[in-house]
């Protein structure tokens, strides 16, 4: 569970403060798939860095698993970022001129496991993205949406309890990008994940069970989506 209480992170950029976020408040539960929407510049990766425990608040309390992250040292961060959570960017973050299978196995190799346990691991988590038959194309010989799923598989293969995911359709066209949001959400259908990531397309968000809009910093709803869109639905425009 994730509790975020008056999270705040402040720039001093010369005379002027920015703030980036500014008294974020809310819980996310075990399990829960939620977008964060939100214009450019109002806060989103923030945020998504301060859960990811990649980035420490200026102010406010956030606590991961009723352990309050503020109070961890770089290398209990580390150890958490490692075990519970997976993170998915939009450009991918790949290894270039290196193989889906090994991309995958890198995360593994971080965690201490080695030889076939390791390129099993890595290659269930391949099939599980739908690309068993891709394991030895480099990104170069990917399409975007396959990356992306190479990069997802990458996230998932230590099986973490959260998966984070920074504009993951936003280097995608609008097919492509259902098609990765129909596999979060099986991936948090089946496997129990709590899935939050950050999209400006509210078609992209309608996928998700909670929409948290942001607007300078702050958090200006919070709504349950009680109908998110079903796998193979069509595309409705705003
Ligand atoms: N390292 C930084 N130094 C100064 N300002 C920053 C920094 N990171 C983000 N900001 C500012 O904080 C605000 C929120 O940024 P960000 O969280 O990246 O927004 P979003 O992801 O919603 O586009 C923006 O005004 C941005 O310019
Ligand atoms: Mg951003």
């Amino acid at each position: 569970m994730l509790q975020a209480e008056n999270l705040s992170k402040f720039y001093q950029m010369g005379d002027n403060e920015v703030r980036a976020l500014d008294g974020a408040s809310f819980t996310i539960n075990e399990g829960e798939m939620v977008a964060i929407m939100g214009p450019s510049g109002s806060g989103k990766s923030t945020l998504m860095s301060i859960i990811g425990c990649l980035d420490a608040p200026t102010g406010g309390k956030y606590l991961l698993d009723g352990v309050a992250v503020e109070n961890l040292d770089e290398s209990q961060l580390a150890e958490v970022r490692g075990r519970k959570i997976g993170f998915v960017f939009q450009q991918f973050n790949l290894l270039a001129r290196t193989s889906a299978l090994e991309n995958v196995m890198l995360p593994l190799t971080y965690a201490g496991f080695a030889g076939k346990e390791r390129e099993d691991r890595a290659f269930k988590a391949l099939e599980r993205v739908g690309l068993g038959g891709r394991t030895h194309h480099a990104p170069n010989e990917l399409s975007g949406g396959q990356q992306q799923r190479v990069a997802i598989a990458r996230a998932l293969v230590n099986e973490p309890a959260i998966l984070l995911a920074d504009e993951p359709t936003g280097a995608l066209d609008s097919k492509t990008g259902v098609e990765i949001m129909e596999l979060f959400q099986s991936l948090h259908r089946e496997n129990g994940q709590t899935v939050i990531l950050v999209t400006h397309d509210a078609h992209v968000a309608r996928h998700t069970n909670r929409i948290i809009k942001l607007s300078d910093g702050k958090i200006v709803s919070d709504e349950v989506n009680a109908n998110p869109i079903k796998a193979g639905a069509p595309r409705v425009e705003e």
